[in-house]
C-alpha cells in the first residue's frame, strides 16, 4: 500500500511532434484534494486520461496506489478503473432514457451488483433525494451534475477524477458541487480536479499548475 493515490516520475506524452506532457513529476497523497490549473492547451486533460487509464503515456512512470501501470495489463487496468477511480466530467454523458436512479445503478450494473437502495442514498447524499425518478432532460445543468457525482461514488470508489466538473454550470450550481467535493475530502477521499478557474483554487489543498505541459508551480493552501 502507498501513501499516494496517484504519483508520476518523468512523466511525458508525444502526440505526433506535440509534447502534451513534458516531464511531469506530482504526486498526490491519499485524502488529498488536489487542483490541476492551467490555461487551455497547457495538458490538463491529456493528464487526467493517463492517470484514469483512458490513455498510455509515451516516457516515464506512473503509479496508481503504488502500482507502475505500464506494469499492468488490461484486465489490471480495468480492475483499478473500476475499483478505484470514480470519474467527472464537464459533458455530464447521463442516458437520456434512463431516469437519475437508473443512470446510477447502471454504473453499479458495470460493477456486477445492483442495490436500488445504494443508488438511492449517494442520490440523497447529493440532494435529490426527490429527483430520482426525473430524466436527465427533466433535471438542471446543475443536478444533472450532481446525478454524474451519485454515479461516481456509488461503487465507493475512493479517488474522484474531476475535469472541469463545473465548467457548464452557473455560479450557485458550481458552489453546490464544490461543497459536495469538500463533503467528501472531508470524507478521506482523495480528489484530482482540474479546472482553468482560478476561484476554485482555493477550495483545494493545493494547486498544480501546468504550461504547455510543463509543471510550472505547486501552490500548498
Ligand atoms: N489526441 C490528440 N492528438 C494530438 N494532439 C493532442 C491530442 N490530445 C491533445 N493534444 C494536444 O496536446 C496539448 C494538450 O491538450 P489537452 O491535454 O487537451 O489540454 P487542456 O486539457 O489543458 O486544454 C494540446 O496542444 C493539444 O492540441
Ligand atoms: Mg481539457
Amino acid at each position: 500500500m502507498s501513501e499516494f493515490a496517484i504519483e508520476t516520475r518523468g512523466l511525458v506524452k508525444r502526440f505526433g511532434q506535440v509534447c502534451a506532457l513534458d516531464n511531469v513529476n506530482i504526486a498526490v497523497r491519499k485524502g488529498e484534494f488536489v487542483a490541476i490549473m492551467g490555461a487551455s492547451g497547457s495538458g490538463k486533460t491529456t493528464l487526467m486520461n493517463i492517470l484514469t487509464c483512458l490513455d498510455t503515456h509515451t516516457e516515464g512512470q506512473v503509479f496508481l496506489d503504488g502500482q507502475e501501470a505500464s506494469l499492468l495489463d488490461e484486465d489490471g487496468r480495468r480492475n483499478f478503473r473500476a475499483e478505484k477511480i470514480g470519474l467527472l466530467f464537464q459533458q455530464f454523458h447521463l442516458i437520456p432514457y434512463l431516469t437519475a436512479l437508473q443512470n446510477v445503478m447502471l454504473a453499479q450494473h458495470y460493477h456486477s451488483v445492483t442495490e436500488e437502495d445504494a443508488a438511492k442514498k449517494v442520490l440523497e447524499d447529493v440532494g435529490l433525494g426527490h429527483r430520482m425518478d426525473h430524466l436527465p432532460s427533466q433535471l438542471s445543468g446543475g443536478e444533472q451534475q450532481r446525478v454524474c457525482i451519485a454515479r461516481a461514488l456509488v461503487n465507493d470508489c475512493p479517488i474522484l477524477f474531476a475535469d472541469e466538473p463545473t465548467g457548464n454550470l452557473d455560479e450557485a450550481n458550481e458552489k453546490i458541487v464544490l461543497d459536495i467535493f469538500q463533503k467528501l475530502h472531508a470524507n478521506k477521499h482523495t480528489i484530482i480536479m482540474v479546472t482553468h478557474n482560478p476561484d476554485l483554487g482555493r477550495y483545494t489543498d493545493r494547486v498544480i499548475r501546468l504550461q504547455h505541459g510543463k509543471v510550472i508551480e505547486e501552490v500548498q493552501n
